[in-house]
């Protein structure tokens, strides 16, 4: 059970109070590049991230409470005015809130990795979430996937080729175990300390 916070940050966004899809250019009150990010945890790789991109507005999305409170304190104690927090579950989100060809990254990094055999299908990130996605992409749209658990990285590496209008920038490999630039997350940092390597995923759209 999440125990419920009430967050007031002026950063936090309540989806039944806004429209659908929403009209982001006002959410932000400027026209730049949208970007999201599915299962911000607390926030660290997207505080990193925005500040390095000023001129991108970022979604940052989790339906754990706690961590979207978390994300906003972060993002206020930093001054970053470029990123709204949401607690939503991301394909509904995604479908009801976020209009088509709109994103210009998507960026997924260490989702629950559902390790039982059993459990695979609730991975949030197969061919069918991809295939899912991608009407929402920009063409030109990053997405990036970053995962400690080397089954989920395999299986994102080895389905994301199949995917139509997509092109792999990390050519000729499919995965690597670093990636220059990009931010490390809470749980990237975790399970690098315990001695796991990241399986990084890059892909643009067409
Ligand atoms: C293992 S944590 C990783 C957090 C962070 N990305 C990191 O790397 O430190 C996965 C996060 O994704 C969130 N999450 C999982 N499935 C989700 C979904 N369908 N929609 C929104 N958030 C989700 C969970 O609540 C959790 O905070």
């Amino acid at each position: 059970m999440q125990t419920m916070i009430e967050i007031t940050s002026p950063l936090f966004l309540r989806p039944e109070e806004l429209e659908s899809p929403i009209d982001w250019r006002r959410a932000f009150g400027n026209d730049n590049p949208l970007a999201l990010e599915i299962g911000c945890g607390i926030g660290d790789f997207i505080a990193k991230t925005a500040s390095d991109k000023p001129g991108v507005n970022f979604i940052a999305i989790d339906y754990y409470n706690k961590g979207c409170d978390k994300t906003c304190r972060r993002l206020e104690k930093l001054g970053l005015t470029n990123v709204r927090v949401l607690r939503v579950e991301a394909r509904e989100f995604i479908a009801t809130h976020i209009p088509r060809g709109s994103l210009s990254a998507v960026y997924i990094n260490c989702p629950d990795p559902w390790p039982k055999k059993r459990h695979r299908k609730r991975r949030l990130v197969s061919s069918g979430f991809l295939e899912f996605l991608s009407p929402y992409l920009a063409s030109g749209a990053d997405f990036h996937f970053a995962t400690d658990f080397e089954d989920y990285g395999l299986d994102v590496a080895e389905f994301m080729p199949a995917i139509a209008g997509f092109t792999n920038l990390l050519k000729p490999d499919l995965y690597r175990h670093e990636l220059e630039g990009y931010h490390r997350s809470k749980y990237m940092l975790k399970f690098m300390a315990e001695g796991k390597q990241i399986h990084f995923v890059h892909y643009r759209k067409l």
